[in-house]
């Protein structure tokens, strides 16, 4: 069986005070959570504040980028060894808008994924579709040309996290249908099933796009969805603490 993994992409959203107080919220709630991972990834600004309140908790950090090398000459930059000082365990990899507004290449984003395995930081891959693809018709194409030079010469790991996020259901408000998303998430598990032979099979899988407390139980039924990562709800703690709720009533 795999876990389920709940996380929450804070974006450029909060500042030091309004991040403690929602997290504080979680990590209240955490506390009648035993199974899967609950994982929030505020700001930088905020990561040392947020991990105050959530150390020896169930929820567990994470940042929303970071830079392949260890250190040096590279203005506004954060490295690896700089979020496990801070705490983090996860960082986000690649998401479809580092990707748009700062042309994160795949070569740059198999770097990242290159140093985050040395320095023990667990990555969450971000791969997706733009909608004139998923037209055409070249969804697995994409996807999964995204998935093999990301891990390139990249060693199977069981911190390996894969979030399939269609850049068109990125806050929309249109979700991938639960269909939609258990076709490419199956999709993503052969490949990466290819890759590192069975064990590939087992990494999480999780989904993201426009996903509320509302949409969530059809979405986390699916077999091949593992878990969800979640933008807009998870700025809120009811909306984000539902869709933890229906998780638990359903993996
Ligand atoms: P929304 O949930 O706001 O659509 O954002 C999804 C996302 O980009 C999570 O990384």
């Amino acid at each position: 069986m795999r876990r389920w993994m709940i996380a929450g992409n804070w974006k450029m959203n909060k500042n030091i005070e309004e991040s403690r107080k929602l997290a504080k919220d979680i990590v209240d709630f955490s506390k009648k959570v035993e199974s899967g991972d609950i994982v929030i990834a505020p700001p930088f600004t905020a990561l040392k504040e947020v991990y105050e309140v959530t150390r020896g908790s169930k929820v567990k950090l994470a940042a929303q980028n970071c830079h392949f090398e260890e250190k040096g000459a590279y203005t506004g930059e954060v490295s690896l060894p700089m979020l496990k000082d801070v705490g983090c365990t996860h960082v986000i990899i690649g998401h479809s808008e580092r990707r748009k507004y700062f042309s994160e290449s795949d070569n740059i984003v198999n770097k990242k994924i290159k140093a985050t395995l040395k320095w023990e930081v667990a990555p969450i891959l971000c791969v997706g579709e733009t909608e004139e693809e998923r037209d055409t018709g070249i969804t697995e194409y994409v996807v999964g040309t995204q998935i093999k030079k990301a891990l390139k010469g990249i060693e199977f790991s069981e911190k390996l996290v894969i979030a399939y996020e269609p850049v068109w259901a990125i806050g929309t408000g249109k979700n991938a249908t639960p269909q939609q998303a258990q076709e490419v998430h199956k999709f993503i598990r052969d490949v990466l099933r290819s890759i590192y032979g069975e064990k590939g099979g087992n990494l999480l899988i999780l989904y993201g796009g426009s996903v509320t407390p509302d949409n969530i139980g059809d979405l986390i039924s699916m077999e091949d969805v593992d878990g969800v990562l979640v933008g807009g709800a998870s700025l809120k703690s009811d909306s984000f603490i539902a869709i933890i709720e229906k998780t638990l009533e359903l993996k």
